[in-house]
């Protein structure tokens, strides 16, 4: 699948077993998403521009790459599942702007419902603007189609934009891909199916319920 970025290693690979199966606890399940998170992060984050800027070592001056200065970056969560991408996220990028989004999704409609979105601006010259929406789930990909055509609207352009997730269903990347063409993805992989209801199957359950310890 074009620009559906899948990081396939065997230390992935042995974090989702505990990410997926049913038998681990939350603080296991959100050790292991966090270390999964770094990986994600890290490919995400390859489509910054950069820039030479001027160092100097104990040897010498020398020019060297660094993250364009000059560009805004923006983390956009979907809330809520998405805010558990945030801690590893801000590490990586601690000068990004948090923009939380706040959506649920209507059970019957499986239709994503706006309740927040007050953070939601960006910088002068929407060029400069990179963002990356967050959520550790593609499932019907609604929600992450409402969040990335926010950004559009306000003119960022395709190319500045990547949405990262745990998991992927067929259904939400197609539909990004139907409407958005180009749009980066960055998974861990991309599942078979979505079930009646929505969830993503083998997937994880409910990514927000086993983050936040909210199972009942
Ligand atoms: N949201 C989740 O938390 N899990 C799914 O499988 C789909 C959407």
């Amino acid at each position: 699948m074009k620009n559906v970025f899948i990081i396939n290693h065997p230390v992935i690979s042995h974090n989702l077993v505990t990410i997926r199966d049913k038998q681990y606890d939350c603080e296991s399940f959100r050790t292991a998403m966090k270390r999964v998170s770094y990986a994600l992060f890290l490919e995400a984050t390859r489509f910054l521009p950069t820039k030479q800027i001027e160092i100097e070592t104990p040897l010498c001056k020398t020019m060297h790459d660094d993250i364009d200065p000059d560009i805004e970056i923006i983390l956009a969560p979907i809330l809520r599942a998405g805010v558990a991408f945030c801690d590893v996220a801000q590490e990586i990028l601690p000068t990004a702007k948090v923009q939380h989004l706040g959506m649920y999704r209507d059970e019957e409609t499986l239709q994503p419902v706006w309740y927040y979105n007050k953070t939601f601006r960006i910088g002068e010259d929407p060029t400069k603007t990179h963002v990356l929406v967050l959520d550790p789930m593609l499932a019907t990909g609604n929600s992450a189609y409402n969040a990335i055509k926010c950004y559009i609207d306000k003119g960022v352009p395709l190319e500045n934009i990547v949405f990262v997730c745990l998991l992927a269903a067929p259904e939400g990347v197609k539909l990004l891909q139907d409407n958005f063409g180009d749009i980066k993805i960055i998974t861990t992989h991309v599942d078979s199916h979505l079930n009646e209801k929505g969830y993503i199957v083998p997937g994880l359950g409910d990514a927000g319920d086993k983050i936040f310890n909210t199972r009942y």
